[in-house]
């Protein structure tokens, strides 16, 4: 049986292909860009979600397919091709696996379809109402629709992970980094939020820079150093893994991600230890990010058991930070 991962050349969607590779089964790749990856078991679609005669070829005979790619964007300007790659994408690729006879599709969805930074309530379920409050969040929302119809409809078994923010450990202590860059480090984020167009926090930001590159603790307006989970690309890919094979994800929804959240507190303090680098506190409006969500059912139903701590990813973080820095 073939398995068709999309997103092959990402973060997530790369390190399930190897995954798959290793444990012996054919795969095929799907993205707008080349993997790089080679194994004779291994081939690959280069092009877009949207394409119908792509999307096609990639479910030839795919008796599972593990939708994991999509476009991340919370920028204005990226409206459209936002909606093309994670809604209009995401139906083609279900009407054709469902034409391909597949048997089983995994979703990546994500806790932004609740939203979880602003949560109705603590630690946040998979019962939890969907309000997203972000057009990405609204079009991951928009994607289980379409999903669940299929699941309802009889075209293939379903199940939708909703994913918790997600890096390889390499990618905490990069300032280059896309997700971590602006997180932790505060020249990064003072112009992720010009890019966003953000000019008052940036100028807050602006004011904290100590004239060096620096880290960034981000709090709230009353002082609440930031909590949220940080999930190792490694613990998705056995979740992931679980959702393809166990008979009782069947039809069902469940969160994915690491069991405790982050205290942005102890983290910096942590990261300022590895890189030498000063920690910079700085209060933004409003009430910031501070959510807990809970991996119970999946743990329950299939067993998920996630290995990669936060420690054990600082460690090696700052192995890569070295390696970068020497
Ligand atoms: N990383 C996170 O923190 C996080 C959190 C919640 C949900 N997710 C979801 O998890 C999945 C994987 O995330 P990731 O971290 O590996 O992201 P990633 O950006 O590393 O990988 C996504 C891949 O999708 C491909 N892609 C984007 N638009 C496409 C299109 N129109 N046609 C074909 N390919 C396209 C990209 O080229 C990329 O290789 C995504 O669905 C994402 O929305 C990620």
């Amino acid at each position: 049986m073939t398995i068709l991962v999309t997103g092959s050349a990402g973060r997530i969607g790369s390190a399930v292909v190897k995954a798959l590779l290793a444990r012996g089964e054919t795969v095929r790749g799907f993205d707008l860009r080349e993997s790089g990856l080679a194994h004779p078991s291994y081939s690959e679609v280069v092009g877009a979600f949207d394409d119908r005669a792509k999307c096609e070829i990639a479910t030839a005979g795919a008796g599972a397919v593990l939708h994991l790619g999509a476009f991340m964007s919370w920028r204005a300007e990226d409206r459209d091709r936002l909606f093309a790659a994670n809604v209009e994408g995401t139906r083609r690729i279900l009407e054709a696996a469902a034409s391909a006879g597949t048997r089983r599709l995994v979703f990546a969805s994500s806790g932004e379809v609740y939203p979880e930074n602003v949560p109705d309530y603590l630690p946040v379920d998979e019962e939890h109402p969907f309000r997203p409050n972000s057009a990405y969040g609204l079009t991951k929302l928009l994607g289980e629709e379409l999903v669940r119809f299929h699941e309802r409809t009889g075209s293939m078994e379903t199940v939708i992970l909703r994913f918790s923010h997600t890096q390889d450990a390499e990618e905490l202590l990069d300032p280059d980094s896309f997700f971590s860059g602006p997180r932790f480090f505060l020249r990064p984020r003072i112009r992720q939020q010009e890019a966003f167009g953000n000019r008052a926090v940036a100028d807050v930001l602006r004011a904290a820079d100590p004239g060096r590159e620096a880290h960034i603790l981000a709090r709230n307006e009353n002082g609440r150093p930031f909590k949220m989970h940080v999930t190792d690309t490694r613990d998705m890919v056995q979740g992931i893994l679980l959702a393809l094979d166990h008979p009782d994800a069947a039809g069902q929804a469940f969160n994915l991600g690491a069991t405790e959240p982050v205290d942005f507190e102890a983290l910096l303090r942590d990261m300022g230890e590895i890189t030498g680098l000063p920690v910079v506190t700085v209060d933004l409006p409003g009430a910031g990010v501070w959510y807990h969500t809970s991996n119970q059912k999946i743990r329950a139903a299939l067993g998920f058991n996630p290995e990669w701590t936060i420690d054990r990813m600082l460690k090696d973080a700052a192995a890569a930070w070295r390696r970068r820095t020497a």
